[in-house]
């Protein structure tokens, strides 16, 4: 049942599939695949072919994840559907629900996310090519925005299955100035079905996530995989910083109220901050300045900020210091500062049940078992909202990610398929 040579054929058949979703991108020359774009339709299309010629019933839910279900014996096939209506799932089935998320962040690697979501579906054609099926159904999702780069909010895809969806960022506009409603039903969704979407829970097992542990550990520990024992919490926030524009060459050093040093200022104070607290992470990964003419003293300035760790109290009392930081940096410059949580992600603890039984797969398949936070935050910290979730990570070179460097091995990628297909069975046999 657990032959190496089928896991290792479907392990080659995820990378080619990584390999032709890399190529669903906005830009030519760097892959990025933001929320409700055409190249996400296109990878989501692909993704629903080889749902369906894994035996699964395949289904599109109202913010556009990708969802297949591959039915347990006796269980009605569950027509296909591309609307937003939702399976015609029979009440309260047993269901593990697996996956990840298809979009990516710009200039991305081609296996975060992906991975999740493919390595989920070799393990459902590995049943189906067996003519096997489990005594619970599997729920494979594709979801739709995990990285949240198009509106700044992270999770859209999980936030509406798991019900936590708010309807305040349908009037977000992305850098077009397109309203997240409007791109919601330009992508084919139903912003008024989105609530409806919520995933029914009864009979829900768990969420079970495979992803790249985009960190250094496995490859420093010599491990293909490990099992994640938590996730950090995070939060998003922007910073506005507002002076004066002037003229570079006619206003004094001392009368300037010059937003862009005001937020140097406080960018490196972030810094020095999480370099202070032990496993903090403070991250500006995006600034603006205007007007943005090298003759003119930028007069406002706007920036993120991702702040993270895993204890949930450490991290808001940094959000507390740094808001503070920025207020006073901004007093001492004649800079108004204005400070917005964009979204905050509480720290999760992987279910303990279903997190042992992927250990004793992780030890069944013949690996030693490790138990790793992720610092990276998944869908999985979402749906942990509503079911109990288990996480494997997979070694990634380097350990690096959100980069084209990304990249992994076809046998760590086998030891995930051999591991996560163990873990079914032993589900299988605690039912
Ligand atoms: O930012 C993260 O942790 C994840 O890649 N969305
Ligand atoms: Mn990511
Ligand atoms: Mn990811």
């Amino acid at each position: 049942m657990h032959e190496p040579q089928v896991a290792d054929a479907l392990a080659a058949t995820v990378l080619e599939r990584c390999d032709a979703l890399a190529a669903f991108s906005e830009e030519p020359d760097r892959l990025t695949r933001r929320f409700a774009t055409d190249a996400l339709r296109l990878a989501g299309a692909s993704v629903a072919d080889w749902m369906r010629a894994a035996g699964m019933a395949v289904g599109r839910d109202a913010i556009g994840n990708v969802v297949g279900r591959y039915a347990p014996a006796g269980e009605a096939a569950t027509a296909s559907y591309e609307g937003a209506s939702g399976f015609e799932r029979p009440a309260a089935a047993p269901t593990l629900l697996m996956g990840s998320h298809l979009d990516t962040v710009r200039g991305a690697g081609r296996y975060d996310g992906m991975l999740g979501v493919l390595v989920a579906i070799a393990c459902v054609q590995r049943l189906y090519d067996a003519g096997r099926t489990l005594p619970f159904a599997l729920e494979v999702m594709g979801f739709a925005d995990e990285e949240g780069v198009r509106y700044g909010t992270a999770y859209l895809g999980s936030s509406v299955v798991a019900g936590r969806f708010d309807p305040a960022y349908l009037d977000r506009r992305d850098a077009d100035g397109v309203a997240m409603a409007d791109a919601i039903r330009a992508f084919g969704g139903d912003v008024e079905g989105l609530t409806a979407a919520r995933r029914d829970l009864a009979g829900v097992i768990g969420y079970c996530e495979v992803h790249i542990e985009q960190g250094p550990v496995l490859e420093a520990e010599d491990l293909p995989v490990a099992v994640v024992s938590a996730i950090a919490g995070q939060t998003r926030a922007r910073v506005t910083f507002e002076g004066a524009a002037g003229h570079a060459g006619t206003v004094p050093m001392s009368l300037r109220r010059d937003a862009l040093c005001a937020a140097s200022e406080w960018i490196v104070a972030a810094e020095a901050d999480a370099r202070a607290e032990e496993a903090l992470v403070a991250t500006v990964g995006e600034l603006a300045a205007e007007p943005g003419a090298s003759n003119v003293i930028p007069g406002r300035v706007v920036v993120s900020l991702d702040l993270r760790h895993g204890d949930d109290a450490t991290r808001e009392a940094a959000r507390e210091r740094l808001r503070e930081r920025a207020v006073a940096i901004g007093a001492a410059r004649g800079v108004d500062v204005d400070w917005s949580v964009v979204q905050e992600t509480s720290a999760v603890g992987c279910a303990a049940g279903l997190t042992g039984l992927l250990a004793e797969a992780v030890a069944a398949a013949g690996h030693r078992v490790a138990r790793l936070p992720s610092g990276a935050g998944h869908d999985a910290a979402v749906m942990a909202e509503i079911a109990p979730v288990a996480m494997l990570f997979v070694r990634c070179e380097g350990g690096i990610s959100h980069n084209p460097a990304e990249a992994v091995q076809v046998a760590d990628v086998a030891a995930a398929i051999d591991v996560t297909s163990r873990f079914l069975e032993l589900l299988a046999r605690a039912q």
